[in-house]
């Protein structure tokens, strides 16, 4: 699939994404709540497949990573360990004048400069403004810790604080020994999950790129110390190439590798796989090698051995880590603006040139303006579309009802009578379901129905019988 000329627009993406049901604000009928969001019945398909797909690369075909699904809310301890109650905090400054709230670091950015890191701190470099009324009366930047707090129990005090975790992995490290124990595993082997994460980010942006609320999918890859770097190498390429099979093609993506002086005083390697947004290069995907940090913590703070015992070599030590983590809302946004287009097409939905609309120009004669979704059909959360032609003709809507529960035991299919054929086309490109298949007065005779394909819109005469196994070769 070749890349779109123009960049995609957020606020056509934003527009449609609601319209059709992907993603809505949360609480909308209360007017909304910064930084959160609900996935409607389209979007929670993208979701379904994204998580679906990576647990199926990640679990399901290698025999030496197996699952957990951990509680989100832990032991506060295990915040202490990981670092996150000392330093998982973002630098935040305050407008004197609008009250408005930053985060230092990307309100330097804007500027073009960068955040001054002190001994103490942090400091605004001179003439940073307010971005939304220009003064330059900011207060200093000071650590905004993003967790967030709650209390378990019916007292609130003290002892009884607890956090909403602010990432999936820490659950998996402190489940290390219990899953050693019971998965009859050999060191290199992994534990992976998917779940949500909550962090009380200063400044929500992008639609769903920067939540508050938002999935993970992370794998912690446990291997012998010194194999550190041919693991982070081997999974950095894995990624990659996932990437492209669930329809992010490598010109789309960057790998920003970690300078010596950026990485955390554990790590030995870190890459962030990044996709080209509309507004920007932006981070998809953290891989790092954490050495034994996360573990060692553990031990040192709950007393308890999480040392791997070597048979073979009759070794004992902390096993080091590699870490891939994921963002599910964020690969669901980056899939969505890949597959967004605007096109022209031949009128009435004939076979023929598809040409990339160009904005503000006219449609040419001929051609209409089509929107649609050029989902890898991996990722398109309605597979096929059954059209009976006429739904006041009891015959076809009854054969089309047949061809419908034939298909629908294997994939997810919509059912659609309502309309001029042309227009539930183009509802169904709108929401890149791959095909539609056609139930006319032909079908009638001779049980054959036409199979229309999304992206060229080129129509066949198959049998009904052979559809199965004609879609599975790409839907499959
Ligand atoms: N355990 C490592 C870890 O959590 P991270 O880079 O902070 O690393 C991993 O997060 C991934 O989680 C990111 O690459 C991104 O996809 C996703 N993520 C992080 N913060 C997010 C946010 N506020 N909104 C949406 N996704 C986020």
């Amino acid at each position: 699939m070749q890349r779109n000329q123009h960049k995609v627009s957020m606020d056509a993406l934003v527009s449609l994404c609601k319209r059709r049901g992907f993603i809505f604000q949360s609480s909308e009928i209360y007017d909304g709540i910064n930084g959160f969001w609900d996935y409607g019945p389209l979007g929670c398909e993208l979701k379904r497949n994204i998580r679906d797909a990576w647990w199926r690369d990640i679990v399901h075909r290698r025999e030496n990573i197996v699952g957990l699904d951990s509680s989100i809310i832990m032991h506060p301890k295990v915040w202490e360990a990981s670092g996150h109650i000392s330093s998982f905090a973002d630098p935040m400054v305050d407008c004197k004048a609008c009250r408005k709230r930053f985060r230092a670091d990307m309100l330097c950015e804007e500027q073009g400069v960068k955040l001054i890191k002190t001994e103490k701190g942090f400091e605004l470099p001179v003439g940073v403004k307010c971005s939304a009324c220009g003064s330059k009366e900011l207060t200093a930047p000071r650590a905004f810790n993003l967790m967030f707090k709650t209390f378990v129990g019916p007292v609130e005090e003290a002892s009884s604080v607890a956090y909403l975790r602010p990432e999936t992995a820490q659950g998996i490290f402190v489940q290390f020994a219990n899953v050693l124990a019971v998965a009859r595993q050999k060191i290199p082997f992994g534990i992976a999950q998917v779940g949500k994460a909550f962090r009380n980010e200063i400044n929500p942006r992008n639609f769903t790129f920067r939540s508050r609320e938002f999935e993970q999918m992370e794998l912690e890859f446990f291997l012998k110390p010194g194999t550190d770097a041919e693991w982070h190498t081997y999974w950095v390429k894995e990624r990659m190439g996932w990437y492209e099979r669930i329809g992010l093609p490598a010109e789309s993506l960057q790998q920003y590798v970690y300078g010596k002086d950026e990485l955390a005083h554990y790590a030995s390697a870190c890459v962030d796989v990044m996709y080209d947004f509309p507004f920007g290069m932006q981070e998809l995907e953290g891989i790092a090698a954490r050495g034994d940090f996360d573990l060692s913590q553990h031990q040192k703070f709950s007393g308890k051995s999480l040392e791997y015992f070597d048979q073979e070599t009759k070794e004992k030590f902390v096993p080091h880590v590699v870490e891939p983590s994921a963002g599910v809302d964020r690969i669901a946004l980056a899939i969505l603006c890949e597959a967004y287009r605007e096109e022209w097409v031949p009128s009435g939905d004939t076979a023929g040139d598809v040409l990339e609309a160009e904005p503000g120009k006219p449609v040419p004669a001929g051609y209409e303006l089509r929107t649609v979704l050029r989902f890898a059909p991996c990722m398109a959360p309605i597979k096929v579309a059954v059209f009976p032609l006429l739904k006041n003709k009891p015959e076809l809507v009854a054969k089309g009802r047949e061809v419908f529960d034939l298909l629908q035991k294997r994939w997810n299919c919509f059912w659609d009578v309502t309309g001029a054929i042309g227009r539930r086309y183009r509802r169904q490109d709108e929401i890149g379901t791959p095909y539609g298949v056609t139930i006319d007065f032909d079908t009638l005779t001779d049980n054959t129905v036409t199979l229309r394909d999304r992206d060229s819109m080129k129509q066949i005469r198959l049998a009904i019988a052979a559809l199965p196994d004609y879609l599975s070769a790409t839907l499959d």
